[in-house]
């Protein structure tokens, strides 16, 4: 098959879709792959890495849409990337189409084959091409918290680890999922004293038989939340419910009970956020402060580290990627039920179901695709 990386245009979007070392696995596999010029640059990988693993260097993201039988992308095609797409042509990315009505109704007119990242489902509902990026969330939250608890950056002045004869921070995680239990994982390891809540029981259970000792796991509840945010130095939202908006542990009256400089580092906030105050913010002005509480709501936080990010992402992808090289997706699909989950739109038709609901579009059936 033919394999095309475009450089990623959306704004401050760093990361790429293949890295070289996949490159080498997709022509060790007997594929052809055409990478844009400078589409690894921003994560430190360079033409000439992908040349040495075999890939042919295009110079414009048109040449690469012209060539390519599948299109490997990190976010979804932008409209300036709508009248590329050609018939038949396989994308896999991450789309969110349930988000983008115009995307979607694109992508149907085109009649892309559209495979999404984010709904690519194991048997256990655990969703593997969305865990990379909560793992680095979820790290990155406490890099990010320990930043800003420094007084110059509006913070109580606290560090993290303390020294020896004064006692570390405290950190408080809501939620034991995977950006939480990678949030405690480096908050222990920095030495700060931490509490992980979850509404779980068999989750707690879990995290108290993994967690090191200056981790406590306590049940999530509203009095448990009131008494541990007046004790914390750095707060971790790191909630889901799926399908839903997060809900708001921490209310904005709740915020008088905490102290000055306390930081509050949103991961959900993707979701709606955890804490009522957080909205929104970017990597060019991560910050904002109410009640002298610093808050932390960056909504893409793995952009701020597009080479672990771009490894970490490609280290899940790759394999479904071969998969549908190999075999061609209506095969691959057929074969692997995961695949098959992510399949959102094919032929012109939208084939899931949430996508369907969300912009009141007919549904047709993935299996009806997939034997035509
Ligand atoms: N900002 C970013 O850049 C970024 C990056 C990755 C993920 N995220 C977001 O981080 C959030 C967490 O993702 P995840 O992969 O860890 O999800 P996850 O499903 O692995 O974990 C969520 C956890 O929240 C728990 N939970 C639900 N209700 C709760 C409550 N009331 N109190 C305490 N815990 C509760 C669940 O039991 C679960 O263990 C999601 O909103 C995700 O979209 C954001």
């Amino acid at each position: 098959m033919i394999i095309g990386v475009p450089k990623e245009i959306k704004n401050n979007e760093n990361r790429v879709a293949l890295t070289p070392a996949g490159v080498a696995e997709f022509k060790k596999n007997g594929h052809l792959v055409y990478v844009q010029k400078g589409a690894g640059e921003n994560s430190g990988l360079s033409d000439e890495e992908y040349t040495a693993a075999g890939a042919e260097i295009v110079p414009t993201i048109e040449a690469v849409y012209d060539i390519a039988e599948m299109i490997i992308k990190v976010k979804e095609p932008i409209a300036s990337e709508y009248p590329l797409i050609k018939k038949d042509q396989l994308l896999f990315t991450y789309f969110h189409f349930a988000s983008c009505e115009p995307l979607t109704h694109a992508m149907i007119e085109q009649k892309a084959v559209c495979l999404a990242y984010e709904t690519v489902e194991k048997s256990d509902r655990s969703l593997p091409l969305l865990v990379p990026m909560s793992e680095v969330a979820g790290r990155m939250a406490i890099q990010e918290g320990a930043k800003y608890l420094e007084k110059p950056m509006k913070g109580k002045g606290i560090l993290l680890g303390g020294v020896p004869g004064v006692p570390p921070a405290k950190v408080l995680v809501l939620g034991g999922g995977i950006v939480g239990t990678q949030a405690a994982k480096m908050a222990a390891g920095f030495g700060a004293r931490v509490v992980i809540m979850d509404v779980s029981l068999p989750r707690l259970r879990h995290l108290a038989d993994i967690m090191p000792a200056n981790v406590t796991t306590v049940m999530s509840n509203h009095y448990n939340i009131r008494e541990a945010i007046a004790e914390a130095d750095l707060i971790v939202g790191a909630v889901l419910i799926p399908g839903a908006k997060a809900p708001h542990l921490i209310t904005r009256d709740m915020l008088k009970l905490m102290h000055p400089g306390t930081v509050v580092v949103d991961v959900a906030v993707d979701q709606g956020g955890c804490i009522e105050t957080c909205t929104p913010t970017t990597h060019e002005n991560p910050t904002f402060i109410i009640d002298d509480i610093v808050h932390y709501c960056v909504a893409n936080m793995p952009g701020a580290v597009p080479y672990t990010s771009t490894l970490a992402l490609t280290n899940a992808t790759l394999p479904y990627a071969l998969q549908l090289a190999n075999k061609g997706w209506k095969k691959a699909c057929a074969e692997n039920e995961e695949l098959k989950k992510g399949l959102n739109v094919a032929n012109g038709k939208v084939v899931y179901e949430g996508v369907a609901q969300a912009w009141g579009l007919p549904f047709e059936n993935v299996d009806s695709v997939l034997q035509n």
